[in-house]
């Protein structure tokens, strides 16, 4: 697991955008794992701009996204289907037949989860994962527990993720109590993964990842078992 410590967000954005830049500059036909939230947006600004400026081509790309609520329409603006349109897919030149998120209006979730790690599968496997972090430890909706679930799945969000999330909506009560995740084996057979965290509110998180238990009350922590894990995160998550 490497650290790279940047000075502030745009900086670590930019380290990030610059890793999946070389990865569609070496393989144009890359598989790319994305992820929701504030932080990565950052990140997709830069490949937008990139890709404007025709330095990177997203003609042969094909993405998965980690998760999404359960149930909600894909045209709500609470979805993120929706967030994935409006902060890349619709700004950059990719094939939208070759994005793909978990169906929020799926409805059987055991069957979709089912479907999505098979779609995943045949397509050969993620080459570079974006990843977030919850200030619980929590990589896409694998919330902490007493076991991990290792396919995609739904699963219940915890309250501090809704009270967490609820910034984003009108009010509390708004913030779905389900979502479709990708599972920790799911997440953990890409074969690079990047982590970003920036803020003081990931540090707790962030210093869990510096310590050396493995623990489902942290799955994050199970990127230690990953032979290709960088984590770049702004001085305030890493130093608190
Ligand atoms: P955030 O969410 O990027 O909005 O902080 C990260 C996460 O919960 O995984």
């Amino acid at each position: 697991m490497r650290f790279i410590v940047c000075e502030n967000y745009d900086e670590m954005s930019a380290r990030a955008a610059d890793i999946l830049a070389s990865q569609l500059i070496l393989k144009p036909d890359s598989i790319l794992g994305l992820a929701t939230g504030t932080t990565p947006i950052g990140t997709y600004d830069k490949l937008v701009e990139m890709n404007k400026a025709g330095k990177i081509d997203f003609s042969a790309v094909k993405t998965f996204n980690l998760d999404e609520y359960y149930p909600i329409k894909a045209d709500n603006d609470q979805s993120y289907r929706y967030f994935m349109n409006k902060y890349l897919f619709d700004r950059v030149n990719i094939d939208k037949a070759n994005t793909h998120v978990p169906n929020g209006e799926a409805a059987d979730p055991d069957v979709e989860g089912k479907a999505y790690d098979k779609m995943l599968a045949e397509a050969g496997g993620v080459d570079v994962q974006i990843l977030g972090i919850g200030r619980n430890g929590h990589i896409a909706f694998n919330e902490p527990d007493s076991y991990l679930i290792a396919g995609t799945h739904k699963t219940a969000l915890t309250e501090d993720t809704i009270e967490a999330n609820s910034r984003l909506f009108n009010d509390i009560s708004e913030v779905p109590h389900y979502a479709l995740t990708m599972g920790m084996a799911s997440i953990m057979s890409a074969k690079m993964i990047v982590l970003l965290a920036n803020g003081k509110g990931k540090h707790d998180a962030i210093a869990k990842l510096l310590d050396e238990k493995i623990t489902p009350d942290c799955p994050a922590s199970f990127l230690k078992l990953h032979p290709n894990v960088v984590i770049i995160c702004d001085k305030e998550a890493y130093e608190g």
